[in-house]
């Protein structure tokens, strides 16, 4: 089990290290860690986000754990040295297209939840955004018209079988789940989403079992605040994917507790290749403070030895001793709690 460890900037390293902690105290056979640097850090010390070696180390590796990037000082260099174009490098290169954001309201944080506490209770459902195309990936430039005026556009677009394979995906999870999907959309204005829209109905054909809805993404937000219990896996695009996760993570509490796994073509229900971190960015604002929250990083930890290792007993034990932490009124300021990062990774390990 080759894990490539990226920690990246920002809070990164600080989280990374929890997760680390808790991934030696496992004390697994056959576990081999790399580190490379990547994001802010892979620029500031070999010149490119994505430094060749590090995109080797994540090829070759059969898991990557990524903590986060978003240096700020690199924010006026051009687009291709951002830090956000290590993630972007990342997903592409490895064709990881299903990213996996699970929402779960934890017992003891109801009350901390941005919803009415009888609300945000019922939270449990899966989000699966697509992440290799879209407009993220589209063509995409600022030009200048005819007339002077600049004009800025990116193109959104996704091929039939773009969609199937992500659909496949989420249907699968359904199965494995409370058995029901609702597919994401802007079908009614949208082509790229009427086709989206065809191709999961397609789909659906091969899951009989698996019961299928339609939203469009401005009701979906809406009703993501109004009745989030009513969700089980909810498949979309990549934008609209981006944007609810972060909208879901503040309905469990906080954005620090919100793991994903981003999954690539598998034989398998879920395959082997995967990278795992964190939703959140790299939190600039409290870097360096040890205030983060770990928690996100160690339940991405958890997502990795279940998905890539097939570790499901592993990644149990984590996910209960994470609950436990949280039950026991341990909590980061970002929960309106007092301990700071290591305390946290500390108390998990406790309880593991
Ligand atoms: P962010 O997620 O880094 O931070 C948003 C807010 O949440 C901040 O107030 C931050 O302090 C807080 N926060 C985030 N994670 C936390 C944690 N673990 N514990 C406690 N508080 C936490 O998003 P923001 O500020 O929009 O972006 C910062 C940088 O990160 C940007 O450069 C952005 O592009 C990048 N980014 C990187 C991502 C990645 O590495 N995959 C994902 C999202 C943003
Ligand atoms: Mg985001």
């Amino acid at each position: 089990m080759k894990i490539a460890c990226l920690a990246g900037d920002g809070i990164g390293p600080e989280i990374m290290a929890e997760a680390r902690k808790v991934l030696d105290a496992l004390a697994l056979d056959g576990v081999i860690v790399e580190d490379a640097d990547v994001g802010g850090a892979g620029y500031h010390k070999h010149g490119h986000p994505l430094p060749p070696a590090t995109l080797e180390l994540a090829k070759s590796a059969d898991a990557v754990l990524f903590g986060a990037v978003g240096d700020p000082s690199c924010d006026n260099l051009e687009r291709h040295l951002r830090p956000e174009q290590a993630i972007l490098g990342l997903r592409q290169a490895l064709t990881l297209f299903a990213n996996l954001r699970p929402a779960t309201m934890f017992p003891g944080l109801e009350d901390l939840s941005a919803l009415r506490p009888e609300v945000a209770r019922e939270i449990d459902l899966l989000i699966v955004r697509e992440l290799n195309g879209d407009v993220y990936f589209g063509e995409k430039a600022i030009r200048r018209l005819d007339d002077g005026r600049r004009q800025g556009f990116d193109l959104m677009s996704y091929a039939e079988d773009e969609v199937r394979r992500i659909a496949h995906v989420a249907f699968r999870a359904a199965q494995g789940r409370g058995g029901r999907l609702c597919s994401v959309d802007k079908a009614n204005v949208l082509e790229t989403s009427q086709l989206w829209r065809d191709v999961v109905v397609e789909v659906s054909a091969e899951y009989p079992d698996v019961e299928l809805s339609h939203m469009y993404v401005d009701n979906a937000a809406m009703q993501l605040v109004r009745n989030p219990g009513q969700f089980d896996v909810v498949v979309t695009g990549n934008l609209f994917g981006d944007i609810l996760s972060d909208q879901a993570s503040m309905c469990v509490g906080s954005i620090g507790l919100l793991a994903s796994a981003s999954l690539g073509e598998t034989q398998t229900a879920y395959g082997t290749k995967g990278l795992y971190e964190p939703i959140h960015g790299s939190a600039p604002d409290i870097a360096g403070q040890g205030k983060a929250n770990p928690l996100a990083m160690i339940l991405s930890l958890a997502m990795m030895l279940r998905h890539s290792f097939s570790l499901e007993a592993e990644a149990a034990r984590i996910e209960a001793a994470v609950a436990k932490t949280l039950a026991d009124g341990i909590k980061g300021a970002d929960l309106g709690g007092s301990a700071g990062t290591a305390e946290i990774g500390d108390a998990v390990l406790a309880r593991l």
